[in-house]
């Protein structure tokens, strides 16, 4: 009998985020430590952070539950760090973490292993209590909603980072194309998302209980992102390893992804041709007025010649196709 996908509010009442912890993050013994999740994400984090490519003010995370790890090399460039979940229990204990309540969850060994990677191993002890100083809002969130930040200002992010949360928010891949679509809302135009998740999983366990995961493959990530309006700029794949032989989850690999939103969110509709059209010989419109578009998100095939030059321009030839390109991004704001 097929089982169906668990509502979100199983997060606010089975959810045990330490207990999350223990099992998948533990330096001894933790699942996604020991398949190798943890060290494919803080390489490519640490990349990411250290190239300068992503930087900016604001970064929001989506879906952190208690987890520091993928904030660790962002706390580097990003002033100001949001974190974000649905549910009320991960919020409680993400603020026990940063008012450092005795008995929180001890991610010292990753402070490290990220100061290593980012050659700053002498500055593990200063990180964590870094991140610390960075996050300034814990925020109600729920990615299947058109405005999924509880939040009394419009917030628009430089940077949007998520780590292992829509694919357990999105009972199906129409929400999960929907979920992509709201958080971008939160991402301003030129600005990344940076994404981990896991590939053909279906379900994962935290204690006892049995959280629904949403089956995908990396394909299916890729068109989601620029079905979004996305530009992907770096999509990385780890396999779970052969000898991985527990049962507290059933994916088969994970993906790390850095995209960039289109700054423009037009596309070409139709393209009207002109030849020396004389209708055009005392046109004061300039290049696009042969153009009808849409604010749909421009679809890869459309990128390319958008603009056509006019009889006053410099280059115009009559009787000559005049159609020129314009950069993806740089399209003119109409
Ligand atoms: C597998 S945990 C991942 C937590 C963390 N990001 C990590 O990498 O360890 C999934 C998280 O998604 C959150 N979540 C579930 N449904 C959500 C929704 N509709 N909107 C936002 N967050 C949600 C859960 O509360 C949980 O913290």
């Amino acid at each position: 009998m097929a089982v169906s996908f668990n509502d979100k509010d199983i997060y606010n009442q089975k959810f045990n985020p330490r207990a999350h912890l223990d099992r998948y993050y533990s330096s001894k013994d933790g699942a996604l430590v020991n398949d190798k999740y943890l060290e494919f994400v803080l390489k490519q984090l640490a990349k990411t952070f250290t190239a300068g490519v992503v930087e900016g003010e604001t970064l929001i995370d989506i879906g952190t539950g208690l987890s520091i790890y993928q904030l660790l090399s962002a706390c580097e460039v990003f002033k100001e760090i949001i974190v974000s979940d649905y549910s009320a229990l991960c919020r409680q204990e993400f603020e026990k973490w940063l008012k450092k309540h005795p008995g929180t969850f001890d991610w010292s060994p990753v402070v490290r292993y990220v100061c290593d990677l980012e050659g700053q191993s002498e500055k593990s002890t200063q990180k964590e209590e870094k991140l610390r100083q960075r996050v300034k809002e814990i925020l109600k969130c729920d990615v299947t909603q058109s405005q999924p930040l509880e939040s009394s200002l419009p917030l628009s992010a430089d940077c949007l980072l998520s780590s292992l949360c829509l694919e357990a928010a999105c009972k199906d891949h129409d929400t999960y194309r929907r979920a992509i679509k709201n958080i971008s809302t939160l991402l301003k135009p030129g600005g990344h998302l940076v994404m981990m998740g896991a590939l053909e999983d279906t379900y994962y366990t935290v204690g006892d209980h049995r959280f629904s995961v949403l089956f995908y493959d990396a394909g299916f990530v890729r068109n989601a992102l620029t079905g979004a309006g996305y530009i992907i700029k770096d999509f990385q794949v780890c396999p779970r390893p052969k000898d991985s032989a527990h049962s507290f989850s059933d994916y088969k690999g994970f993906f790390f992804v850095v995209a960039c939103k289109e700054t423009s969110s037009l596309t070409v509709l139709e393209r009207i041709p002109i030849y020396g059209n004389p209708s055009f010989e005392n046109s004061n419109q300039l290049n696009c007025g042969a153009l009808k578009v849409s604010n749909k998100a421009i679809e890869p095939e459309e990128r390319g010649t958008t603009g056509l030059l006019m009889p006053q321009d410099d280059n115009y030839k009559p009787e000559q196709n005049n159609g020129f390109n314009i950069a993806p991004g740089a399209l003119p704001d109409w």
